[in-house]
């Protein structure tokens, strides 16, 4: 079976680039950039960074993206996680990125999505890998900050797929961003936001994302299960969710396995991706494994959590059923 999920024709749809900053390039980087670090080597830094929850997790997340300077950083950051993803067959990949954790220490946005933007170019040509951005607007700053962003954004608007939220939940709900969420629609960005996985009031801000921001997609959103109305409601509407379950064991209680299957039979369109694999330690193939570890999933399940992740990936339609070919062309040699 680990065969079996090596080789499998992956979608990743649920990746900050950020969270793929490995220690070794975080090292390479602050010498390049001449950043002196608390640290003095990549074991020191891993063992000095712990965290039990979404918000204690983050403060170490948003300090290490401070090697982050130059255009070249952000290039070498996402050529670095687009390389890493071919070796695991990720044929595809829709790549969130935090512009206003740059802006906010003064790195100009331009800077960042030239370099994520040739990145993609890049690794599109030389790796045969395909990748969108998605915007992210941090939940636990102002709405007219993320009204600002979005703005700023406008130039850029085709290189940049849809626009998400994430960041800390607690206390910052869907409605917080109605506005902004609503303007980015009319400019024709896609839309999702995170809906961590038990946080406070998670059912209700998901029932938000459905009836105030209207949105395409629901990033984690496993909690939905707690509440009948909201699987019928999210089952009428399609909507696909981006589960992270290596990630959801290092800030909740477990991975979510249990809930990956009952979204399987109920035919929810789940799908399993990797968040931050530089802080959990898994990219999508050490996810797939965990969740056919805890739940032994067949070939057939692993496949429809591939075939989910196209379905509901941003590509156009015949893109899309490329990659379905090629899937089941895969399952029907190797399955
Ligand atoms: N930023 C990076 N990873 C995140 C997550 N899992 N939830 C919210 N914000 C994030
Ligand atoms: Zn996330």
């Amino acid at each position: 079976m680990d065969d079996f999920i090596a080789g499998l024709p992956k979608c990743e749809l649920h990746l900050h680039i950020e969270g793929t900053l490995e220690p070794e390039l975080k090292f390479r980087l602050a010498e390049r950039n001449g950043i002196e670090l608390p640290h003095a080597t990549v074991e020191e830094a891993r063992a000095a960074y712990s965290f039990d929850s979404l918000t204690s997790f983050l403060v170490g997340y948003y300090e290490s993206m401070d090697v982050l300077r130059t255009e070249p950083d952000f290039y070498d950051l996402a050529y670095a996680y687009l390389a890493k993803a071919v070796s695991q067959n990720v044929r595809y990949a829709e790549i969130f990125f935090d512009p206003q954790a740059h802006t906010s220490r003064g790195v100009p946005f331009d800077i960042v999505i030239r370099g994520l933007r040739r990145a993609i170019l890049d690794a599109e040509r030389t790796l045969g890998i395909r990748a969108q951005l998605i915007m992210c607007f941090l939940r636990d700053l102002s709405a007219g900050y993320a009204m600002a962003t979005l703005m700023e954004s406008l130039p850029y608007r085709e290189w940049i797929v849809g626009v998400g939220l994430d960041s800390d939940e607690r206390g910052n709900p869907p409605v917080k961003f109605e506005q902004v969420f609503a303007r980015a629609r009319q400019e024709g960005y896609l839309l999702t936001m995170h809906c961590d996985v038990d946080q406070e009031n998670s059912v209700t801000h998901i029932r938000q994302c459905l009836d105030v921001i209207g949105v395409d997609r629901i990033d984690h959103g496993v909690n939905a299960l707690d509440d009948s109305s909201l699987v019928e409601e999210i089952q009428r509407r399609g909507l696909g969710f981006t589960v992270c379950p290596v990630s959801n064991g290092f800030v909740t209680d477990g991975i979510k396995a249990e809930e990956i299957r009952r979204m399987l039979d109920l035919g929810l369109r789940v799908t399993v991706n990797s968040d931050d694999p530089a802080y959990f330690l898994a990219y999508v193939t050490e996810n797939l494994q965990a969740v056919h570890q805890a739940l032994d999933l067949t070939t057939g399940d692993l496949a429809r959590l591939e075939q989910n992740a196209f379905e509901i990936s941003w590509l156009p339609r015949a893109v899309k059923d490329g990659y379905l070919a090629e899937l089941t062309d895969y399952t029907r040699t190797q399955g």
